[in-house]
């Protein structure tokens, strides 16, 4: 229930975000790395990719494990199937999981909690599997991990005794190799005191935070290449100036994961920054059971999104895929000085061939190096110009195929372009997008009561419009005072009250308004506030007034409640509004079960909402007619002139 409650929040908030989306956020989606070369770094053409396993390795991702001790056990079990056959198969240098390690969600999916037995499930997983001991295995929070954490010094953070990593914050981890040091920065954004959900969906890095996060990028300028990683995408972290974006800028990728690619509707949620920094969200394991591979070929970048299971697995470290180069982080021209094809191929089973294809041209079969290395000669300057198509298909000896394909070049002043809807998606500071469009949405309403509170008199003139007769009806609502003051309060009220007071975090009080929390002496910037407020603002306090307005006319042209429910045509608008009514009395249920009785009844916008709008509705078909005599008049005068 909750979960397509919050699918339906956020598809809601993607389609009113992209109605407003270029006009109110300035952000552009940079196209091909030709526009990069502004901040050259000058790279050597050597070492380039040739046909010995020199200067090569490769890592893992995974995301959103969501281990829980009430939902789908198998999340766990394939998990440790992951951990016991799927790495060793890889056997990668380092593998990131990205945050969300637990579910932390009460059976009913609607409250949140720290389950130790969650973390001792994952602790336990990780130890029988022996995978640490086959790769470096670095874990990060999620905002699932930090639910409910009163403080980091508190036992319920129990990331500190279960994980791999164990260590809270940002941090700067060097993998050195003989041919070069790799840096990989965590980005710690999770909330400190970390609230109950649904009001963490963002993370923020206040001004020490960024501070911080500037000495580990100055720490890894020396490095070959830098890769940041976090559990939120930069769309979703709340930063200080000069933004998470500019902060990262000289790493080669951001991985993270939290958007579960939208619960599978944006299959390849990536896109580039403005400084050329791609930015790979990750699917989740959770459901999609994905996870990823990331390869250094001579300081070329590549990756490849795969799904448990799937083999064999194959990933063309060059010629890289043109999307996704950087011509600010990597050295492309490597490909051009380049003598070989490479190829990674993984497989439990013996990898029968590696077939490999340019432009439809079959080029031969890939042959053996060491390890999951193939190689096959090439002549790069065949492709020198324009944009080519390299395709690949591995076969096991269990006969399984995959082909993996992609398009390279060599000119660097040629572009693609990344999908529009994944750019706006990671690119867009969100939690601004929702503020301001939530901000204009009770202002609009605001300016309507007003503008009508102070407009003369109506005169009606046939015939009646619907247009007529919406501006008649806001012309009565606004001038009986009683009407007028409860929407102007329910409007005010929305924009700056205290929506609730209640257990934040359990056995901490916290105070919730639309532009931020408070608990325990820490103010938590609105994000995921607006957009519940946008929700309000939509789907209750717009459409009570605008039925309002409806029941009032009626009332003008001389009908009372009971005739309307008499008569079917009127049904719909009724009914309509029972809805909207019982999904208000539902969020009232949805604060009991996420902050708890306290919260349930000390809630102006929830529980008192609702019987405002019951006495609302009473006076309404209660109202003296002598109060609605001069628009009545008006009403007959029109009708029969
Ligand atoms: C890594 O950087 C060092 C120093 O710039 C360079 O000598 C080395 O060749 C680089 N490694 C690779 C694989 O290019
Ligand atoms: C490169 O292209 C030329 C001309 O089309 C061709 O003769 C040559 O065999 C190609 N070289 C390779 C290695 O494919
Ligand atoms: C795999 O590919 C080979 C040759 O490309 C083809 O003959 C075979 O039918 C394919 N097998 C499957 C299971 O797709
Ligand atoms: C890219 O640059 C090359 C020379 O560097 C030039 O020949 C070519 O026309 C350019 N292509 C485009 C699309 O501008």
């Amino acid at each position: 229930m909750t979960a397509s409650w919050w699918k339906m929040l956020r598809l809601a908030a993607g389609l009113l975000a992209a109605a407003l989306a270029a006009v109110l956020v300035g952000w552009h989606s940079p196209s091909g790395p030709e526009q990069l070369r502004r901040q050259p770094r000058s790279f050597s053409s050597q070492p380039a990719p040739g046909a010995e396993a020199n200067n090569l390795f490769w890592i893992i991702q995974v995301s959103d494990l969501h281990i829980s001790k009430f939902q789908s056990p198998e999340r766990a079990s394939d998990f440790e199937k992951f951990c016991a056959e799927t790495v060793p198969v890889i056997q990668p240098v380092l593998t990131l999981a990205t945050g969300d390690l637990t579910d932390a969600k009460t059976e009913d999916k609607l409250g949140s909690d720290q389950f130790e037995v969650e973390w001792q499930t994952y602790q336990t997983i990780l130890k029988r599997s022996k995978v640490m001991e086959k790769t470096k295995w670095i874990d990060i929070k999620g905002n699932h991990d930090t639910f409910n954490i009163p403080g980091l010094e508190n036992v319920r953070n129990y990331y500190r005794k279960y994980s791999a990593w164990k260590k809270d914050g940002s941090f700067h981890y060097i993998h050195s190799t003989p041919f070069g040091k790799y840096s990989f920065i965590c980005v710690d954004a999770t909330l400190n005191p970390g609230p109950k959900r649904p009001y963490n969906f963002f993370g923020i890095l206040k001004a020490n935070k960024m501070q911080e996060l500037s000495s580990l990028a100055a720490e890894s300028s020396g490095s070959n290449h830098s890769i940041w990683f976090g559990h939120y995408p930069t769309s979703a972290i709340v930063s200080t100036s000069p933004g998470i974006r500019t902060a990262m800028r000289s790493a080669t990728a951001y991985l993270c994961g939290h958007f579960h690619t939208l619960g599978g509707l944006m299959p390849a949620l990536h896109t580039r920054h403005r400084h050329g920094t791609l930015e790979l969200e990750l699917g989740d394991w959770k459901d999609s059971r994905k996870y990823r591979i990331l390869a250094f070929d001579h300081d070329l970048f590549s990756f490849a999104d795969l799904k448990f299971e799937e083999w064999p697995v194959v990933l063309i470290t060059n010629p890289k895929s043109f999307l996704y180069s950087s011509a600010a982080h990597e050295p492309l021209q490597r490909i051009l000085h380049s003598t070989h094809i490479r190829i990674l191929a993984f497989s439990p089973s013996p990898i029968k061939f590696v077939k490999v294809s340019i432009d439809g041209i079959h080029l031969g079969n890939a042959v053996h190096v060491s390890g999951p290395l193939y190689v096959l000669k090439w002549a790069p300057q065949n492709y020198s110009e324009g944009f080519h198509q390299i395709e690949v298909t591995v076969q096991d000896a269990s006969n399984r195929n995959a082909t993996r394909l992609h398009t390279f070049a060599m000119e660097e002043n040629l572009s693609l372009t990344f999908n529009l809807l994944a750019s706006w998606v990671l690119l867009t500071d969100l939690y601004v997008l929702v503020r301001v469009v939530f901000v204009l949405m009770v202002v609009v309403q605001i300016a309507l009561l007003v503008i009508f509170r102070y407009r003369g008199n109506p005169t009606l003139k046939r015939p009646l419009g619907r247009a007529m007769r919406a501006s008649f009806s806001l012309h009565i609502l606004s001038k009986i005072n009683f009407f007028y003051h409860s929407f102007l309060l329910l409007s005010f009220y929305t924009l700056l009250g205290p929506w609730f007071i209640g257990d934040i975090i359990d056995g901490h009080l916290g105070v919730c308004f639309s532009f931020g929390v408070i608990v325990d002496g820490h103010f938590f910037e609105g994000s995921t506030t607006y957009l519940v407020g946008i929700m309000q603002v939509a789907f209750f306090n717009l459409p009570l007034m605008a039925y309002t307005c409806w029941c009032l006319l009626l009332r003008c042209q001389g009908y009372g409640f009971g005739y309307y429910l008499r008569h079917a045509k009127q049904w719909p608008i009724h009914l309509s509004m029972a809805l909207l009514f019982l999904w208000q009395v539902y969020s009232c249920f949805f604060l009991l079960k996420t902050y708890g009785t306290v919260a349930f009844f000390l809630s102006p916008l929830r529980l008192w909402t609702v019987g405002l709008t019951l006495f609302l509705v009473y006076r309404t078909w209660t109202l003296q007619s002598s109060m609605l005599r001069s628009f009545i008049v008006e009403m007959k005068n029109a009708q029969s002139s």
